[in-house]
């Protein structure tokens, strides 16, 4: 294991640890599905991020991780509607089966409705200034909103009117790339990082967005199931238009490792030492899963 691999995994480590104390623990079936649905792995790439920039400021712990958890919680809620049978009817997530599969859809639905707001309730709570926690209010609820998460899943649910590579990446980065970006604002903001170190990290985010959204694409038709967790070709199944399906596979790979050196490049405008950030741009469209 690289040494960077073993800091991806005491991230992992941390974040589990405290989701499992920010979720409901009564005996209930809303709070059995909401911890069935989120601490069930994951590779927790949105908290690796907020941990990842408060390497280059500083930040009361608690709050840290308040605010990766509550990113995760969102991350997770989109995860069980985007599987819904109404949306890309998936029967496997992170090796095993979609909340809806393994309860029922109303349930799955409920346990998604609930995650999303238990996250702006712990947000609350973080020890930062008023002026800063309305700031990562904004930034995570516009993030997974109209023009963020939802308005890009809307996109995607009506893939068949994008043929042009604008309009797919404009889905794209709506669907995934905005609450990969938020991740990157809100820990800098938490962090007392200044106004040009946080816009350059939203510019590296945004590359970043992208290029994990065209390696999801990749990995839905190159990872078998046992690899990804997922059902392998879903994107097919339901006729999705992908970077692949509009570009082509081997292009799609070019273009997301050319998104990883700009994201890099643009890390260069920091003066601190962003090196785990880089290596986590070359993760990102190397990962199989
Ligand atoms: C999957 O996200 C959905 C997308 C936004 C592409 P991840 O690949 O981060 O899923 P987990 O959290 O590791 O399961
Ligand atoms: C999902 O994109 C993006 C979300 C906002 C959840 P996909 O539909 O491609 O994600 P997977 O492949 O099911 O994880
Ligand atoms: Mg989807
Ligand atoms: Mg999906
Ligand atoms: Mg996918």
């Amino acid at each position: 294991m690289s040494e960077f691999e073993k800091i991806l995994g005491s991230y992992q480590i941390r974040i589990n640890h405290k989701l499992e104390g920010l979720l409901p623990s009564d005996d209930s079936i809303l709070a059995n599905a909401m911890r069935y649905s989120v601490l069930n792995g994951g590779k927790r790439l949105r908290p690796i991020l907020v941990y990842l920039v408060s390497e280059l400021g500083s930040a009361e712990g608690d709050s840290l991780d308040i605010l990766a958890g509550s990113i995760e919680l969102i991350h997770c809620y989109s995860l069980i509607h985007d599987d819904l049978p109404s949306m890309d009817n998936d029967d496997l997530r992170r090796g095993i089966p979609t909340t809806h599969k393994e309860y029922n859809e109303a349930t799955a639905i409920l346990a998604g409705d609930a995650l999303q707001p238990l996250a702006f309730e712990l947000l609350s709570r973080i020890n930062t200034s008023d002026k800063n926690k309305i700031a990562i209010i904004e930034s995570l609820a516009k993030a997974c909103g109209y023009k963020g998460m939802v308005g890009g899943q809307i996109k995607d649910i009506h893939s068949q009117d994008i043929n042009t590579v604008q309009a797919l990446d404009l889905m794209h980065s709506q669907k995934t790339g905005k609450l990969i970006e938020t991740s990157l604002e809100t820990s800098g903001i938490l962090c007392g990082l200044d106004i040009l170190e946080i816009k350059a990290l939203k510019e590296y985010g945004s590359k970043i967005g992208l290029a994990f959204q065209i390696q999801d694409d990749i990995i839905d038709i190159e990872s078998p199931s046992s690899v990804s967790g997922k059902d392998q070709g879903s994107d097919l199944d339901q006729d999705k238009v992908t970077y692949p399906s509009i570009v082509g596979l081997q292009e799609s790979k070019i273009k997301a490792q050319e998104l990883a050196s700009e994201a890099k490049e643009i890390l260069q405008l920091l003066v601190k030492n962003t090196d785990n950030l880089c290596q986590l741009a070359d993760y990102i469209v190397s990962r199989k899963t």
